[in-house]
Protein backbone atom coordinates (compact mmCIF):
# COMPACT_ATOMS: atom_id res chain seq x y z
CA UNK A 1 0.00 0.00 0.00
CA UNK A 2 1.68 3.08 -1.31
CA UNK A 3 -0.65 5.26 0.87
CA UNK A 4 -2.86 5.44 3.53
CA UNK A 5 -6.04 7.29 5.24
CA UNK A 6 -5.75 7.86 9.21
CA UNK A 7 -7.84 9.62 10.99
CA UNK A 8 -8.91 11.32 7.50
CA UNK A 9 -5.55 12.28 6.70
CA UNK A 10 -3.44 10.60 3.61
CA UNK A 11 -0.21 9.51 4.46
CA UNK A 12 2.35 7.93 1.32
CA UNK A 13 5.27 5.71 2.09
CA UNK A 14 8.60 7.52 3.49
CA UNK A 15 10.82 4.91 3.98
CA UNK A 16 9.78 1.23 3.17
CA UNK A 17 10.21 -1.84 5.10
CA UNK A 18 13.13 -3.17 3.14
CA UNK A 19 15.12 0.35 3.86
CA UNK A 20 13.97 0.92 7.72
CA UNK A 21 16.09 -2.92 7.92
CA UNK A 22 18.94 -1.99 6.41
CA UNK A 23 19.09 0.92 8.70
CA UNK A 24 18.64 -0.96 11.74
CA UNK A 25 21.00 -3.55 10.49
CA UNK A 26 24.00 -1.28 10.42
CA UNK A 27 22.82 0.74 13.31
CA UNK A 28 23.01 -2.71 15.14
CA UNK A 29 26.75 -3.19 13.53
CA UNK A 30 27.72 0.02 14.63
CA UNK A 31 26.50 -0.30 18.18
CA UNK A 32 27.95 -3.75 18.64
CA UNK A 33 31.48 -2.24 17.28
CA UNK A 34 31.31 -0.63 20.98
CA UNK A 35 32.71 -3.69 22.03
CA UNK A 36 31.01 -3.56 25.73
CA UNK A 37 29.86 -6.32 28.14
CA UNK A 38 26.55 -6.79 29.82
CA UNK A 39 24.74 -3.62 28.31
CA UNK A 40 21.54 -2.69 29.23
CA UNK A 41 19.14 -1.58 26.72
CA UNK A 42 16.33 0.84 27.94
CA UNK A 43 13.41 0.71 25.19
CA UNK A 44 11.12 3.85 25.27
CA UNK A 45 7.61 2.75 25.06
CA UNK A 46 5.62 3.26 23.46
CA UNK A 47 6.82 4.56 20.09
CA UNK A 48 10.18 2.26 20.30
CA UNK A 49 9.01 -1.55 20.41
CA UNK A 50 8.88 -2.15 16.88
CA UNK A 51 12.67 -0.86 16.59
CA UNK A 52 13.75 -2.39 19.57
CA UNK A 53 12.53 -5.42 18.60
CA UNK A 54 14.18 -5.54 15.20
CA UNK A 55 17.42 -4.49 16.58
CA UNK A 56 17.58 -6.51 19.73
CA UNK A 57 17.87 -9.69 17.43
CA UNK A 58 20.76 -7.80 15.37
CA UNK A 59 22.88 -7.02 18.90
CA UNK A 60 25.28 -9.79 19.32
CA UNK A 61 27.38 -8.39 22.69
CA UNK A 62 27.80 -10.17 25.55
CA UNK A 63 25.28 -10.85 28.50
CA UNK A 64 22.98 -8.04 26.54
CA UNK A 65 19.79 -7.11 28.38
CA UNK A 66 16.78 -5.15 27.70
CA UNK A 67 14.74 -3.29 29.66
CA UNK A 68 11.18 -1.04 28.72
CA UNK A 69 10.71 2.04 30.40
CA UNK A 70 7.53 4.71 30.17
CA UNK A 71 7.68 8.27 30.69
CA UNK A 72 4.90 9.48 32.55
CA UNK A 73 3.76 12.98 32.63
CA UNK A 74 1.02 14.73 34.37
CA UNK A 75 -0.17 17.76 36.17
CA UNK A 76 0.85 17.82 39.77
CA UNK A 77 -1.41 19.26 42.44
CA UNK A 78 1.28 21.48 43.25
CA UNK A 79 1.81 24.70 41.49
CA UNK A 80 5.21 23.24 40.51
CA UNK A 81 3.72 21.94 37.29
CA UNK A 82 4.62 18.55 35.56
CA UNK A 83 5.90 15.53 37.26
CA UNK A 84 7.68 13.39 35.36
CA UNK A 85 8.95 9.74 36.11
CA UNK A 86 10.18 6.65 34.63
CA UNK A 87 7.18 3.67 34.91
CA UNK A 88 8.64 0.34 34.59
CA UNK A 89 12.32 0.32 35.58
CA UNK A 90 11.97 -1.83 38.38
CA UNK A 91 16.06 -2.75 38.77
CA UNK A 92 18.87 -1.30 39.83
CA UNK A 93 20.86 0.58 37.12
CA UNK A 94 23.49 2.02 39.21
CA UNK A 95 26.95 1.71 37.46
CA UNK A 96 25.38 0.26 34.11
CA UNK A 97 26.26 0.63 30.45
CA UNK A 98 22.93 2.13 29.19
CA UNK A 99 22.06 2.25 25.45
CA UNK A 100 18.72 3.93 25.10
CA UNK A 101 16.40 3.32 22.29
CA UNK A 102 14.09 5.96 20.81
CA UNK A 103 11.53 5.79 17.47
CA UNK A 104 11.79 9.56 16.91
CA UNK A 105 13.96 12.27 18.60
CA UNK A 106 12.04 15.63 17.75
CA UNK A 107 12.49 18.79 19.99
CA UNK A 108 14.89 16.27 22.25
CA UNK A 109 13.10 17.49 25.79
CA UNK A 110 11.48 13.65 25.92
CA UNK A 111 15.52 12.29 25.92
CA UNK A 112 17.05 15.49 27.96
CA UNK A 113 13.94 13.97 30.79
CA UNK A 114 14.65 10.67 30.12
CA UNK A 115 18.31 11.49 30.70
CA UNK A 116 18.10 13.32 33.82
CA UNK A 117 16.22 10.72 35.71
CA UNK A 118 19.02 7.68 34.55
CA UNK A 119 21.50 9.94 35.70
CA UNK A 120 20.08 10.01 39.34
CA UNK A 121 20.32 6.30 39.14
CA UNK A 122 24.00 6.59 38.78
CA UNK A 123 24.70 4.88 35.99
CA UNK A 124 28.07 4.15 34.88
CA UNK A 125 27.12 5.14 30.91
CA UNK A 126 24.09 6.75 28.97
CA UNK A 127 24.67 5.79 24.73
CA UNK A 128 21.69 7.09 22.44
CA UNK A 129 20.20 5.46 19.55
CA UNK A 130 17.73 6.69 17.63
CA UNK A 131 15.57 5.62 14.38
CA UNK A 132 14.74 9.04 13.46
CA UNK A 133 15.97 12.10 13.97
CA UNK A 134 14.82 15.81 13.13
CA UNK A 135 17.68 17.80 13.64
CA UNK A 136 15.92 21.40 12.17
CA UNK A 137 13.51 20.42 15.52
CA UNK A 138 16.44 19.35 17.60
CA UNK A 139 16.75 21.97 20.80
CA UNK A 140 19.58 20.35 22.78
CA UNK A 141 23.16 19.92 23.34
CA UNK A 142 22.48 16.21 24.16
CA UNK A 143 25.19 14.08 21.94
CA UNK A 144 23.12 11.19 19.91
CA UNK A 145 25.73 8.84 19.53
CA UNK A 146 23.56 6.44 17.33
CA UNK A 147 21.03 7.81 14.67
CA UNK A 148 19.39 5.72 11.79
CA UNK A 149 18.33 8.26 9.70
CA UNK A 150 17.82 12.50 9.64
CA UNK A 151 14.67 13.56 8.23
CA UNK A 152 12.65 16.92 7.44
CA UNK A 153 10.57 18.12 10.07
CA UNK A 154 7.95 15.85 8.20
CA UNK A 155 5.38 14.66 10.36
CA UNK A 156 5.74 10.61 10.47
CA UNK A 157 3.65 7.48 11.29
CA UNK A 158 3.73 3.90 11.18
CA UNK A 159 6.67 1.14 12.51
CA UNK A 160 5.64 1.97 16.06
CA UNK A 161 5.09 6.04 15.59
CA UNK A 162 1.84 7.16 15.91
CA UNK A 163 -0.75 9.07 14.24
CA UNK A 164 -3.30 10.00 17.62
CA UNK A 165 -2.71 6.07 18.89
CA UNK A 166 -3.14 4.73 15.20
CA UNK A 167 -0.51 3.33 12.73
CA UNK A 168 1.86 1.93 14.86
CA UNK A 169 1.27 -1.53 13.53
CA UNK A 170 2.32 -0.10 9.82
CA UNK A 171 5.68 -1.86 8.91
CA UNK A 172 6.87 1.32 6.58
CA UNK A 173 6.85 4.59 7.88
CA UNK A 174 4.93 7.21 6.01
CA UNK A 175 4.69 10.66 5.72
CA UNK A 176 1.85 13.29 5.65
CA UNK A 177 1.39 13.94 1.80
CA UNK A 178 1.23 17.54 1.00
P1 LIG B 1 10.55 15.30 21.51
O1 LIG B 1 10.40 15.26 23.01
O2 LIG B 1 10.10 16.60 20.93
O3 LIG B 1 11.92 14.92 21.04
O4 LIG B 1 9.51 14.29 20.89
C1 LIG B 1 9.52 13.00 21.23
C2 LIG B 1 8.21 12.31 21.01
O5 LIG B 1 7.29 13.02 20.15
C3 LIG B 1 8.49 11.03 20.30
O6 LIG B 1 8.87 10.01 21.19
C4 LIG B 1 7.20 10.76 19.57
O7 LIG B 1 6.29 10.09 20.42
C5 LIG B 1 6.65 12.13 19.28
N1 LIG B 1 6.94 12.53 17.87
C6 LIG B 1 7.79 13.47 17.44
N2 LIG B 1 7.77 13.58 16.10
C7 LIG B 1 6.88 12.65 15.66
C8 LIG B 1 6.40 12.27 14.36
O8 LIG B 1 6.79 12.79 13.29
N3 LIG B 1 5.47 11.27 14.33
C9 LIG B 1 5.00 10.66 15.44
N4 LIG B 1 5.42 10.99 16.68
C10 LIG B 1 6.34 11.98 16.79
MG1 LIG C 1 3.70 9.51 20.22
Amino acid sequence: MKEIILHNKTFEVFISETEIAAIVHSMANNINDLRIKNPLFISVLNGSFMFSSDIMKKITLPNTEISFIKLSSYSGTETTGNVHELIGLGQDIKNRNIIILEDIIDTGITLEKIILLLEKEEVADIKVATLLFKPEAYQKEIEIDFIGKSIANDFVVGYGLDYDEIGRNLPHIYKLKE
